[in-house]
Parts: structure tokens; C-alpha cells; sequence
């Protein structure tokens, strides 16, 4: 609870272009949950170095990132925005939560796996150690909820384990956070390979939409898109790649299947991809008009960057010092 709102707290990494399923996975959401939350939104750049970044490309995506957030509906003056590593307590409470975290339960985290056998040559204790970080990215603000992407739920999990332990040992320590995830948008799949989640990290950038492709190369992805050898533009079994094309038509449009059904009967694929790709290029076109007018005025952005980081130390200060006092640790202040 924060000044008698519940909390809700999210994050994401500045390590790749957002993407079309970002957009409505998540930053469209998010502008409807300052109404009902205190909501902190955080640009996680020291989770981004558990793999390797080149620096110059960490430090613009991470200006982006923020005003991507800003310029998808989030008010500065509603929510707190901020970079992680602008708030030294999330390196130190997740200090302090390694050592409440067992090596058997980080072992079983399927990102970890996944990641580790995609960078075989850096399997670092950051990765392993990842989903510590990240609780105490929750932890910190005594989060009730945390949106989040569904392959992200294991990891809220854990922090949940993780809490309740700390809680068990010194009472009333943490908020309990439950994850929120996204129902729509949330299966925005491939354009190339429509079984596979589209992804920021996936190399064939033919078939993923980033939420700052232009007009026409959003056209032209949406023109390849893979679908199936037959003809109708219906929502079934066996065609993903149209059941994703309708999918993505749905979340821009707020349409029904069927009424998208009866929209396109008769139509061609051809008619119906370009249908797409319009609808998603319009309703990016005002996203990207006022990123790239926020992105223009570095000095501002780095004034919110600073107010956010402000805002959120004061709340990471007390529950930090709370459980360095509940451990043990001297304090003189
Ligand atoms: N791990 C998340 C992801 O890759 C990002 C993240 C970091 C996060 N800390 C968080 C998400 C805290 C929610 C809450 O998507």
C-alpha cells in the first residue's frame, strides 16, 4: 500500500526494440492502472547485463524505453518512471535476498535454462542469480500486483517464495505481490513462424512488428506473413498464422473474432494482411509522433529521469532500512 492505493509494479529491459506484442501486452494497459494503482514502472538496465550489451546501444535504448513508456499514455505526474540502476537499493536488497533464496529453486527457473544454453559462453552468476533481482525490484515498493508477461509468472513466483520466507522469520516484513497477466495481446505471435511468441530478440526481423517500424515496413512484414494453403479468413484450429493476424486485427481494433470473420468473408488473405497492417500502423503513427518529440529533448527526459528515481528511492529507502534493522545490521543514521 502506498498513501492508501495498492501498488502495482512492472519493469522492462532496455536490451532490444519493443515490439508490437510489447505494445499490447503490456504499455497499452498500463495507462488504465494509474486510476486504480500506484503504479512504478522501472527500466531494468542491471538485469540487461546478464547479458552482454554495447554500451552505447544500452544507454540510447534506455533513454527510448522511458519515452516509449511516456509516449504510450504513462503521465510522469501519475506514475513513477525511473531506470533501476538510478536506485542503488535494488543491488543491495537483492544482496540480501540471496541469501534467502536456495540454489535448488533458481536452478528450476526455465528462463535461466533457456538462457544459458543461448549463451553457453556466459553463464554468469547475474543470470543464475536474475529472478533475485528482479523480486527485489517487487519487493522494494511492497507490491500487491506486478503485470507481467505469462513467461515472466514463474519468476513472480518466486519472489512470492521468496517473501513469504523472509515474512516467516520477521513478521510483516513484505507485501505479498500476485502477478496480473495480460490476456490480450499476450499471444502476439510470429509473423515468420506463428507457434513462437514474437520476440524483440529474434533475428529475423521480418517477422517481428517493432512499435517504431514505419508505415510502410509495417505493411510489408504483414504482406509476408506466413498463413496457410487455404483461403478463408476464420479463427480455427490449425491456421495460427491468420488466428494470430485476427488476433493482432482484435487488440488494435477491439473487435470480436467474429465480427472480423464477417468483415473479411469472402475477402482474400492479401486484402485482409494489408487491412492489418493499416490498423496497426494508424494506431502506432500517434505513439511514435510523441516518442520522437520526447526523445528530442534529452535534458527533459533526463529531468523525469531524475524526479522518478527521486520518487522511488523514498519508498526502496524504508523497506531496505526496515529489513536491515529486523537483520542486525547497525545503523547510524
Ligand atoms: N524480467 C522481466 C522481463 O524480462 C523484467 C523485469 C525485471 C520485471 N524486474 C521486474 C518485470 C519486476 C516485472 C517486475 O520481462
Amino acid at each position: 500500500m502506498f498513501n492508501g492505493q495498492k501498488v502495482s509494479f512492472s519493469g522492462i529491459q532496455p536490451s532490444g526494440n519493443l515490439t508490437i506484442g510489447n505494445y499490447l501486452g503490456a504499455l497499452k494497459n498500463f495507462s488504465s492502472y494509474s486510476e486504480q494503482y500506484k503504479c512504478f514502472y522501472c527500466v531494468v538496465d542491471s538485469h540487461a547485463i546478464t547479458v552482454r550489451q554495447v554500451p552505447a546501444e544500452l544507454r540510447r535504448r534506455t533513454y527510448e524505453t522511458l519515452a516509449l513508456y511516456m509516449a504510450a499514455g504513462l503521465d510522469p505526474e501519475k506514475n513513477t518512471l525511473y531506470v533501476q540502476s538510478h536506485v542503488h537499493e535494488h543491488a543491495e536488497l537483492a544482496w540480501i535476498l540471496n541469501c534467502f533464496t536456495m540454489f535448488g529453486e533458481l536452478s528450476r527457473m526455465t528462463q535461466f535454462k533457456d538462457k544459458s544454453a543461448k549463451h553457453a559462453d556466459n553463464i554468469n552468476a547475474g543470470l543464475f542469480t536474475y529472478p533475485v533481482l528482479m523480486a527485489s525490484d517487487i519487493l522494494l515498493y511492497q507490491t500487491d500486483v506486478v503485470p507481467v508477461g505469462v513467461d515472466q509468472k514463474q519468476h513472480v513466483e518466486l519472489c512470492r517464495d521468496i517473501a513469504e520466507r523472509v515474512n516467516q522469520i520477521y513478521p510483516d516484513m513484505f507485501t505479498i505481490p500476485e502477478p496480473i497477466i495480460s490476456t490480450t495481446g499476450r499471444k502476439i505471435m510470429s509473423l515468420a513462424d506463428p507457434m513462437k511468441k514474437m520476440s524483440k530478440s529474434d533475428e529475423n526481423t521480418n517477422a517481428v512488428v517493432y512499435i517504431l517500424d514505419d508505415k510502410d515496413t509495417i505493411i510489408r512484414k504483414f504482406k509476408r506473413a506466413v498463413t496457410d494453403s487455404d483461403m478463408e479468413i476464420r479463427y480455427a484450429e490449425g491456421k495460427d498464422g491468420i488466428n494470430n493476424l485476427i488476433n493482432i486485427y482484435a487488440c488494435f481494433t477491439g473487435k470480436s473474432n467474429e465480427e472480423i470473420e464477417r468483415e473479411f468473408a469472402g475477402k482474400g488473405y492479401g486484402d485482409f494482411k494489408m487491412a492489418v497492417g493499416e490498423v496497426c500502423a494508424d494506431a502506432l503513427a500517434p505513439v511514435q509522433a510523441r516518442f520522437n518529440e520526447i526523445l528530442d529533448d534529452k535534458t527533459a527526459l533526463e529531468v523525469q529521469m531524475k524526479k522518478g528515481a527521486e520518487e522511488a528511492s523514498y519508498v526502496a529507502r524504508r523497506t531496505l532500512s526496515k529489513l536491515q534493522k529486523k537483520l542486525g545490521f547497525v545503523q547510524v543514521r
